[in-house]
């Protein structure tokens, strides 16, 4: 079987942690466990890019379970946990191309080793999958089911390509699910970036100005759980409508250019380009911390922190500081890559469930479908029944009840006579 990982040995170890997020995992435990008996992926052999941790290792199991052949590589090359790469390999014969810290070309190497095994279902977080097949790998268009997409990132890059008329499989948005960004994105980024900071720097965020780009879901989530621990909380956002969101929401929203200068900590979250630029760099104070959380490593121009730079020293595991002249110190985290995954274990497994439940459940969706009946080339959502059964297995999960609506309130929710 063909892989390339760092190191065989290590699987035991992944063995053990994979164990442990799967603890966290009931709703896809539950989906493994149906797989299990019905088959409903027989034979299906599916790609993934995705970031390769404890709780992608249980999505892949749980397919596997469901009778596909599932393959994997990175989709950044500082998220890849080497022992799960090894115990994937080694314990389950899943084809894994990962290795923590894999340069540019070895990268894009890992992703046509995956497209090498034909996939007939993709899965990306962040379409590169998708565009390799576009550019490169266009005899896999006629035999590709679809492709599910796992973030934000990535559906507005797909949807671009639709939009120009490039798009040429169907694609299914698995980050849109209500099951998914309203958890994953919120609570998943949220607590997962501050992880990443803390473990980096070990900074203290009560009584410190921290400063957050971009007020979408992943921001919102951010904001909450910085508040939460103490921090003032800014917010720079060019959308007015998410703007005065965040007032409302009780935080201060300024421009970034009014407060660089206060800012201790600095999370980019927007998934835009050229964010925190050199200007930024040079208004800072002395220590501040900069990081990303965003799917590229784009949003802070690390050209500029390079230029502006006397000296690079690298303190601490994931630290970069950079001593600008006159010896101020701008500590760049994670080299500007996903905070939360190159500093941190991304996010906690019990949000991950919900996410690739959600992923698993489409698979078997397309997989279900004939011939004749293959989605059309544009960009999909999840189907409401996949999105509300993942809600209410993982209220079941947690033991959680709800009320259900009468039949006397079903049919006054149904009318539109019935007024005062
Ligand atoms: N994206 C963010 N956190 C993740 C995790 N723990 N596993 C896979 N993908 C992720």
């Amino acid at each position: 079987m063909q892989h390339d990982i760092a190191d065989a040995g290590l699987a035991g170890r992944g063995a053990d942690r994979t164990e442990w997020a799967a603890q966290k995992m009931p709703v896809l435990r539950s989906v493994a466990e149906r797989f299990e008996r019905e088959r409903p992926l027989e034979g299906m052999v599916i790609g993934g890019c995705l970031h390769v941790t404890t709780e992608t290792a249980n999505l892949m199991i749980t397919l596997k379970a469901g009778g596909a052949r599932p393959s994997l590589c990175a989709s950044n090359p500082l998220s890849t946990q080497d022992d799960v790469a090894a115990h994937l390999t080694v314990d389950h014969d899943i084809p894994v191309f990962a290795v923590r810290g894999e340069d540019n070309e070895r990268y894009y190497s890992h992703i046509r080793s995956v497209l090498d095994l034909k996939p007939s279902i993709t899965l990306d977080d962040g379409a590169d999958l998708v565009s390799t097949i576009h550019t490169e790998r266009r005899e896999l268009i006629p035999n590709l089911l679809g492709s599910m997409e796992e973030t934000t990132t990535g559906v507005i890059r797909l949807r671009a390509m639709e939009k120009d008329g490039a798009l040429e499989v169907p694609v299914i948005a698995v980050n849109d699910a209500n099951t998914k960004h309203m958890f994953d994105n919120r609570y998943g980024t949220g607590q997962s970036t501050i992880d990443g900071i803390l473990r980096a720097t070990n900074t203290l965020v009560a009584g410190s100005v921290f400063v957050i780009a971009g007020y979408g879901w992943c921001g919102r989530g951010l904001a909450f759980r910085a508040r939460g621990m103490g921090a003032s909380v800014v917010i720079t956002e060019v959308d007015p409508l998410r703007a005065l969101e965040a007032v409302m929401d009780g935080f201060r929203v300024a421009k970034m250019d009014e407060v660089a200068s206060v800012g201790d900590i600095f999370v980019t979250v927007t998934g835009d380009i050229n964010v925190l630029v050199g200007r930024h760099f040079e208004m800072m104070k002395d220590g501040a911390v900069v990081a990303n959380s965003g799917h590229f490593d784009v949003e802070i121009d690390k050209e500029a922190l390079k230029e502006l730079a006397r000296e690079v020293k690298k303190p601490r595991e994931s630290v970069e500081t950079y001593v600008l002249a006159g010896g101020k110190r701008v500590n760049l985290l994670g080299e500007g890559r996903l905070v939360n995954l190159s500093a941190a274990e991304g996010h906690p497994a019990a949000v991950m469930d919900m996410s690739f439940a959600n992923q698993a459940l489409c698979c078997e969706y397309l997989a279900g479908r004939s011939e004749g009946d293959k989605l059309d080339t544009r960009v999909h959502s999840v189907p409401e029944q996949i999105d509300a059964g993942v809600a209410a297995l993982k209220l079941a999960s947690m033991g959680v009840a709800i009320d259900e609506l009468t039949p006397e309130q079903r049919e006054y929710l149904a009318s539109w006579e019935m007024g005062t």
